[in-house]
């Protein structure tokens, strides 16, 4: 069967605010939203919600916008709906986690961490290995090419875990996560994904991946903010988090403190829907996920080539890392200009762009970029080829042409 394609028209004429004329390659910072997306949220929020119960209608249409939820996200990402944990965002769940997990640390243990990685999935676990007085280990990365190295070197029989990110939100790396979920298991260690740069642009698999954790955040793929952290409800039961002595000790409310966003998760089961939805097809969710996240993949991947090659033709420009897998995320400096320059620039003509480290600080300071980076050019479903060359056509005037 040939790979079912992106309608580019249909997808775009979802989002209502590209009616602005602006091309968006800020997606890596959080995607526009498509209208049945706003009208969730909007609906949820009027419908009569409150607590989530079994007595009255309220609570129950309360329980199930939750348990929707759940089940949207774990057909997003291969998981079980009862180990999915919503929090108000991903850096929030790792630290919740990391305190979490870190109970269990102690003098001689090792935690590895990446310089690849947003410091999400760094800082956490580096302050609760300080604290629990264990050390850290780094898992480096080759400034030109963006390529993690060999996790082998990293690990010992004392390592507890591993936390790695499956996509580099600053120069799009994918690195080989099954192979180093496979080596950290090796020696007992837990593995924790950052899966926040990869769900919009991939077919996800928790398995897949042999992660024991995965992180997202659905306002990176068309939803509201809030995180989402998936594990096994197995694993998540020898878990005992700090919580509030009344609320539920069950899995995986254990881990969500306080009352969550109703009305922000509809929005997620909206937004999952939308997915399956990007490519019209029938069958259960999690097959159309997968179908439309293949279609994604291959759009996006000509859209990248294009992008590529147009930047690299300019006189003046660098491309920042070349890493063999990647997202659609391309990293790139002008020569003579700061990356908030061309930022701004770029903006004046309707083309966001931003530049930043965007919280990858490690790997930015690594890559030489310091703590400014460069600035960042992400594609999403809904950008165009008429997009991608309003960028090159800014970038080429702001060099002065091509090499
Ligand atoms: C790769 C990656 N990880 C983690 C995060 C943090 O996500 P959140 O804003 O949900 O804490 C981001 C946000 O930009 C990211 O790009």
């Amino acid at each position: 069967m040939p790979a079912a394609t992106l309608d580019l028209a249909r997808v775009r004429s979802a989002f209502p605010s590209l009616d602005l004329g602006v091309a968006h390659f800020d997606g890596p910072g959080g995607s526009q939203v498509p209208a049945p997306v706003a009208e969730a949220v909007a609906a949820a929020m009027t419908a009569g919600l409150c607590q989530r119960g079994s007595a009255s209608e309220t609570e129950r249409r309360t329980d199930a916008v939750v348990t929707e939820a759940r089940s949207a996200v774990a057909d997003l990402l291969g998981a079980e709906a009862g180990g999915v944990v919503f929090g108000r965002s991903m850096t929030q769940l790792t630290f919740d986690l990391a305190r979490t997990l870190s109970r269990a640390w102690g003098p001689g243990d090792e935690v590895v961490v990446t310089r690849l990685d947003h410091d999400a999935n760094i800082r956490p676990w580096v302050l609760a290995a300080e604290r629990a007085g264990a050390t850290v280990r780094w898992l480096d990365f080759d400034p030109g090419t963006a390529e993690l190295d060999d996790i082998e070197s990293a690990l010992s029989t004392r390592t507890r875990l591993v936390a790695v990110t499956a996509a580099s939100n600053l120069f799009g790396t994918r690195p080989d996560v099954r192979a180093i979920a496979d080596a950290a298991h090796e020696v007992d260690a837990l593995v924790h994904v950052d899966g926040v740069h990869l769900a919009p642009h991939a077919p996800v698999d928790l398995a897949g991946l042999g992660a024991d954790f995965l992180a997202c955040s659905p306002y990176k793929f068309f939803g509201p903010h809030l995180g989402a952290l998936t594990a096994s409800p197995r694993l998540l039961e020898t878990l005992h988090p700090d919580k509030l002595l009344p609320s539920s000790d069950a899995v995986p409310e254990r881990f969500e403190l306080g009352t969550l966003p109703y009305e922000l998760l509809a929005g997620v089961t909206a937004a999952v829907d939308f997915i399956a939805g990007l490519v019209p097809g029938e069958g259960p969710r999690r097959d159309r996920v997968l179908v439309s996240m293949h279609a994604v993949e291959a759009s996006e991947a000509a859209l990248l080539t294009r992008l590529l090659d147009g930047l690299t033709s300019l006189d003046g420009v660098t491309v920042h890392g070349r890493p063999a897998r990647r997202t659609p995320t391309a990293l790139f400096s002008v020569d003579g200009l700061a990356g908030a320059e061309v930022h701004a620039k770029l903006a004046a003509t309707g083309v966001n762009a931003p530049a930043s480290s965007f919280y990858a600080i490690e790997a930015s300071r690594r890559a030489g970029l310091g703590d400014e980076g460069a600035v960042r050019a992400g594609i999403a479903p809904y950008t165009s080829p008429d997009d991608v060359d309003r960028l090159l056509e800014g970038v080429a005037g702001l060099v002065g042409g091509a090499r």
